[in-house]
């Protein structure tokens, strides 16, 4: 083939992922303590740790980061009840526990925290529906269900929760239309998708789904840009490339999607420059888009990226170490 056209060149710049630049976008946004955007994302923290953890991860560049530190933080932010907060000093919440244990587990060591308070904590938060609050205060949603049901694998400690009441309320949160929301009769919204399939994958329920009908409210996700959305109507966005992604791989149908044009719609978030995805082509980027946008690229088998589990969001070879196996259904 002919390389040497202005046309194709341009092309195979838009088809290269900028690893070095998103190496060094994800190390900027943590050493830079100055930052407005830093200051601004204190209530998420614990979770744009994550974020970075993993992504540097697939990166295959996770020694830029300092583990000690990350691990002082991460005890830092555990309170009394055993819960762990988004910053030193916040409240602590099942969404910031779990972002704490994953990266404890990315590093291998859970044995630096009190992991018996966690699932004290965790186990409070269950309601006698078998539904998750998020926190003390209350709120009910299926991503606290999954947060519930991750953390406590990942922690070997399923059997502390009622786990078929857990699995009966999930499934009341289904919908005609074969999706889930954040509750009984909530809109289908592919975030939320994401939770529920995750949850029936670590509890081994996924038999208990309509998978056929559920991969087609997925695959319509995709527009004719090649980007997906989280519902009807809504416009493209990289993150929904992880949401929509992550369930059809779990549900074995990833190839009901057009993974090229995914591809190049994701690898046109980057930018180019500063390093990092963002959630569509010319605005600014962002670590969350960055971890969905690698994410979702290493479920499409990019090969400059280590493997991603799709249920835990976390590099498959921690989930292999841990001899963790979350179900999925075989296309
Ligand atoms: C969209 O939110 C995404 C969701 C609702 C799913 C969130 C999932 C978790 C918190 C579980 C933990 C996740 C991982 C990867 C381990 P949004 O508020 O951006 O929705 P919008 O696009 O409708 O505003
Ligand atoms: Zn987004």
């Amino acid at each position: 083939m002919d390389c040497s056209n202005t046309s194709c060149q341009t092309k195979k710049k838009c088809d290269e992922l900028h690893s070095a630049k998103h190496v060094q976008y994800i190390i900027d946004h943590g050493n830079n303590q100055e930052d407005f955007e830093y200051c601004m994302t204190q209530f998420l923290r614990m979770s744009g740790v994550y974020w970075g953890v993993t992504a540097l991860e697939l990166l295959n560049e996770i020694s830029n980061l300092n583990k000690e530190s990350i691990i002082k933080f991460i005890k830092e932010c555990q309170s009394k009840d055993g819960g762990i907060s988004a910053s030193k000093g916040h409240d602590p919440h099942i969404l910031y526990t779990l972002s704490a244990v994953q990266i404890l587990c990315i590093y291998d060591s859970l044995d630096e925290i009190d992991v018996d308070s966690i699932v004290k904590y965790v186990a409070s938060l269950q309601q006698p529906d078998g539904s998750f609050f998020g926190d003390k205060w209350g709120e009910v949603d299926t991503r606290f269900s999954f947060c519930a049901v991750a953390i406590l694998t990942l922690l070997k400690r399923l059997h502390c929760i009622n786990v078929p009441k857990a699995v009966e309320f999930v499934l009341s949160c289904c919908n005609s239309d074969g999706g889930f929301g954040s509750k009984p009769n909530a809109e289908s919204h592919a975030g939320l998708i994401y939770c529920c399939v995750g949850f029936l994958s670590i509890t081994k329920q996924l038999h208990r789904l309509d998978s056929e009908k559920l991969a087609w409210w997925l695959c319509e996700r995709q527009l004719s840009n090649g980007g997906l959305n989280g519902r009807p109507e809504k416009l493209s966005d990289v993150c929904y490339s992880w949401w929509v992604l992550a369930s059809l791989s779990i549900l074995g149908r990833l190839h009901w999607i057009d993974g090229e044009k995914l591809k190049e719609f994701i690898l046109s978030c980057q930018d180019s420059e500063v390093g990092g995805f963002s959630d569509r082509s010319g605005n600014l980027p962002d670590v969350f888009h960055t971890i969905f946008g690698l994410g979702a690229l290493s479920l499409l088998g990019h090969p400059n990226l280590s493997k991603i589990n799709p249920t835990f969001c976390m590099p498959q070879y921690v989930l292999d170490r841990l001899n963790i196996n979350p179900q999925t259904i075989c296309a």
